[in-house]
């Protein structure tokens, strides 16, 4: 489906009915990522999976791009399905780094928050030089270096050697993001704030969910997360890596959907 938002043409799933659920996806991903949650949750839940500006069927925009301005595409994105209600906002990665500029701007819209395979600080002087570097090696050599790079961190070492299916998967969609956008979002990444105080003021209640053999982002981010959050859960997921929606789908759609039903 397509939608008009704040000026830009959005590409976007909407599956479903209930409690809307708004998937936000994690760099440099598409709204591919949720092919599992949108196929196994729909009969329970209104599934939202928007493309970002820049990623999947969403044209990029030039930059700056902001965690701020993510924020208010998804915030776009329901007003333009006319949902006024609460909803719970589930963003992995990148999308949980979006979820905490929710709840920093648009409190009052969430029901829920699910942080997966995320964490509430910003990023060290030696990650942010590393998303510059990142940035110019998509510039000069394109989606597939940005690939090579990630693919290796993105996935368990088991997902690796038993499901090449899975894996030919993720670097599909890794492929496919366009160089804007991929600089557009490190830039974005790079000067987020630090969510670590906001933590203990959100006052939706929390899942917190993570791959317990995350190579990317350590599991004791969640517990950090989990701890500082007012009203949180936390939920390690054994034989998933950074990707755990997609590497243990069942036992995370499990947990998405107990929680969404403990906020109805
Ligand atoms: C993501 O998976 O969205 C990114 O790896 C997050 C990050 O680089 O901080």
């Amino acid at each position: 489906m397509r939608i008009e938002i704040n000026g830009l043409t959005f590409a976007y799933t909407d599956q479903g009915q209930g409690m809307p659920v708004v998937l936000i996806h994690g760099f440099p991903l598409n709204r591919g990522m949720w092919q599992p949650q949108i196929d196994g949750l729909a009969g329970k839940l209104r599934v939202i999976a928007p493309d970002l500006r820049g990623y999947g069927g969403t044209p990029p925009t030039p930059a700056p791009y902001s965690m701020e301005l993510f924020a208010d595409d998804i915030i776009g994105l329901l007003d333009g399905l006319g949902i006024t209600q609460p909803v719970v906002a589930a963003g992995l990665s990148m999308g949980g780094y979006i979820v905490m500029a929710l709840a920093r701007k648009y409190p009052q819209r969430l029901a829920g928050i699910v942080l997966a395979a995320t964490r509430a600080g910003a990023d060290s002087a030696e990650a942010q030089a590393n998303r510059l570097k990142m940035a110019d090696l998509a510039r000069s050599q394109g989606a597939a270096a940005i690939a090579e790079a990630m693919l290796p961190k993105l996935l368990a070492p088991s997902t690796y050697s038993q499901r090449p299916a899975l894996v030919e998967q993720v670097k599909a969609i890794l492929m496919s993001a366009s160089v804007e956008g991929i600089a557009g979002a490190l830039h974005a990444m790079k000067d987020r704030p630090d969510s670590t105080a906001l933590l203990p003021e959100i006052a939706a209640p929390a899942l917190v969910i993570h791959g317990a053999e995350d190579q990317l982002m350590p599991p004791a981010e969640a517990e950090k997360s989990a701890s500082g959050l007012a009203n949180a859960q936390l939920e390690l997921i054994r034989g998933a890596g950074h990707l755990p929606n997609l590497e243990q789908a069942e036992q995370f759609n499990q947990r998405l959907a107990a929680f969404a039903a403990s906020l109805a």
